[in-house]
């Protein structure tokens, strides 16, 4: 895809799994939690969710980058509850991601009680998708936090996102902070200090984005920004 909005450039797209538009109310943030957010993306910036297993995208078939090319970020979704299979198909692919030490400082739990989902909702600024969202996954670290657990709980998110995406789940990640929200998102899952959540994932069968919201832009740095090839 071409350039957008000068510094950035669209990723390319593919089109999408013959059913996704099906069934069930849509939830969403309202237009005021997305500009708040201060970075959503519209129906033409939204990239089809597409079902890489079955060979979709439009460069040839399924490759590795084409499933982290058009990961987006999910912030509708249908009112359609995610099987616990699917989600414990998630994390069974997610818990083979690397950490320092082989240390998988990770648990995670899953949330689809609304009232749950409402209290996580109010635990980080933009965190608004969390009530809108059928399945909640809090990401927790606890007793064994150590100096490389951020890294290893940013490659694990990223795993669980890549693994939701293959099923055709749409997903999003948000911050619950500062801290004591953290530790206040594990107590409401019933975990006690030192357990914390800082991350939760919204997870979901994607409904398409309504028409009309603010864009802002979408698509990433092109390579020429981010890489440099030094020689001495
Ligand atoms: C560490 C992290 C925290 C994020 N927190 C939030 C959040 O609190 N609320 C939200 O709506 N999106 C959140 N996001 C999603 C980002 O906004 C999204 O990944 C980014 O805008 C790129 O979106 P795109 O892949 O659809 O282009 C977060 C993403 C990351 C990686």
């Amino acid at each position: 895809m071409g350039e957008r909005s000068g510094k950035f450039e669209r990723t390319r797209t593919c089109p999408a799994r013959p059913g996704d538009d099906t069934g069930g109310q849509v939830l969403g943030c309202s237009e005021e939690e997305e500009v708040l957010h201060g970075s959503t993306v519209t129906d033409e910036d939204r990239e089809p969710l597409v079902n890489y297993v079955a060979g979709g995208c439009d460069d040839g078939g399924m490759t590795d980058t084409g499933l982290i090319t058009s990961l987006r970020a999910t912030r509708f979704f249908f009112d359609r509850a995610v099987p616990p299979e699917d989600i414990e198909a998630i994390v069974d692919v997610a818990r083979w991601t690397g950490s320092a030490r082989n240390r998988q400082p990770w648990r995670f739990v899953s949330v689809s009680d609304h009232g749950v989902r409402a209290g996580l909702s109010r635990l980080g600024q933009y965190a608004q998708v969390l009530a809108h969202a059928p399945t909640v996954l809090l990401l927790l670290s606890g007793p064994d936090r150590g100096r490389d657990t951020e890294f290893d709980l940013g490659r694990v998110c990223q795993s669980v996102l890549l693994a939701a995406h293959a099923r055709s789940l749409g997903s999003c990640p948000v911050s619950l902070y500062p801290e004591d929200n953290a530790r206040a998102a594990a107590r409401l899952v019933g975990l006690a200090a030192p357990w914390r959540a800082d991350h939760a994932i919204a997870l979901g069968h994607p409904a398409p984005v309504p028409p009309g919201r603010p864009a802002i832009p979408a698509g990433r740095k092109p390579v020429r920004e981010l890489l440099t090839h030094f020689q001495p």
